[in-house]
């Protein structure tokens, strides 16, 4: 069993993954301001091996006094998603690449670093074109840039593996309704009826579940993986917004589609994203996007409870 440091481990991703790993019997750390849902690892206090900071991944200090005692580290402390970023510009830039460049610089040959970017430094891909991990990054937000530049820093490291992931959907004990698959089902939930604009850009997504399988899988196989990055997706779900509505459309009869023609959507991410070089080295995401879509729509039936989102 491992010792694991997880900053922003309190997260959507990381309150899912602390708890698989703990319910694996690891020992986690995780070092995070709960800026979100205070609550979302309540349910870890019982085990002793399980150890929760409430401090900033800025405070030097702490952090290479974490790093020395951890083998493996999982940052995940960010200012996630591009309105969160052009609203706090600085803190995103010290905490999204700044933090990260210090993190590498405290990391000695026997921590291994396993980082989690974003596909969106794909940023506009080519018609009928799938970008791999070569394609050229061309990040059109700042949050896409710090997450660029953080995994430059990354691949710096003696021992690394970077996921660029597709936009993650599913549950987690940190819920985020800002992700366009959670977003859609939730708006589809509550109101009925679902507002597209833009409704050709395409894009890739993977189930929350996946994700955490994923680095599980990173974790047991870190040295055949190593010093490498690889998209994470769900290949059969590289589709369009319009290709999405109608989907959950599929699952909630009556459900009002309306395409707005005169709106731009801020976000101007429209790509296809290959999974095949995490595929070929025996890592597949599975869970489909019915199963996931499903999930959410049980979710926001019985659920009211306020989502706090990152802005
Ligand atoms: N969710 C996705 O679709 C997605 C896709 C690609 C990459 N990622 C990456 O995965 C990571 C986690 O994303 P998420 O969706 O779980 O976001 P999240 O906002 O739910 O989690 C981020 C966590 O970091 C903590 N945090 C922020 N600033 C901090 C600081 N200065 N010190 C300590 N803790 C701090 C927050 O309290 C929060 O718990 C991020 O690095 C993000 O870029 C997420």
């Amino acid at each position: 069993m491992s010792k694991i440091l997880i900053t922003g481990g309190g997260g959507y991703v990381g309150s899912m993954l602390s708890t698989a790993l703990i319910n694996l019997g690891h020992e986690v750390t995780v070092l995070d301001l709960m800026k979100y849902d205070q609550g979302s690892l309540n349910h870890l206090f019982y085990n002793k091996k399980f150890k929760l900071i409430k401090k900033d991944v800025r405070d030097i200090k702490i952090l290479r006094s974490l790093i020395k005692k951890n083998e493996y580290i999982i940052p995940l402390a960010a200012l996630v998603g591009a309105p969160l970023c052009d609203k706090f510009k600085k803190d995103a830039i010290l905490i999204n690449h700044k933090s990260i460049k210090t993190l590498v610089s405290l990391c000695t040959k026997k921590n291994k670093i396993i980082f989690l970017t974003t596909n969106s430094g794909y940023g506009v891909g080519e018609k009928n074109k799938f970008c791999d991990e070569n394609s050229p990054l061309n990040p059109i937000s700042l949050y896409g840039r710090t997450k660029c530049d953080a995994e430059e820093e990354v691949t710096k490291a003696k021992n690394y593996i970077c996921f660029r992931l597709a936009t993650v959907f599913g549950f987690s004990y940190r819920m985020r309704t800002d992700l366009l698959v959670n977003n859609f089902v939730y708006k589809s939930v509550k109101s009925k009826k679902l507002t597209i604009f833009e409704p050709h850009f395409r894009r890739n997504f993977i189930h929350i579940r996946d994700v955490v399988l994923g680095i599980i899988f990173a974790i047991k196989n870190f040295n055949k993986l190593k010093s490498n990055i690889y998209n994470l997706g769900l290949s059969s779900a590289n589709i369009s917004k319009l290709t999405l509505a109608k989907k959950i459309k599929k699952n909630m009869k009556g459900l009002k589609i309306k395409i707005i023609t005169n709106r731009k959507d801020p976000d101007k991410r429209d790509y296809f994203v290959s999974n095949k070089k995490i595929e070929k080295k025996g890592f597949k995401a599975r869970t489909s996007l019915n199963q996931g879509i499903e999930e959410l729509i049980t979710l926001f039936n019985v659920d009211n409870k306020k989502v706090i989102n990152n802005y």
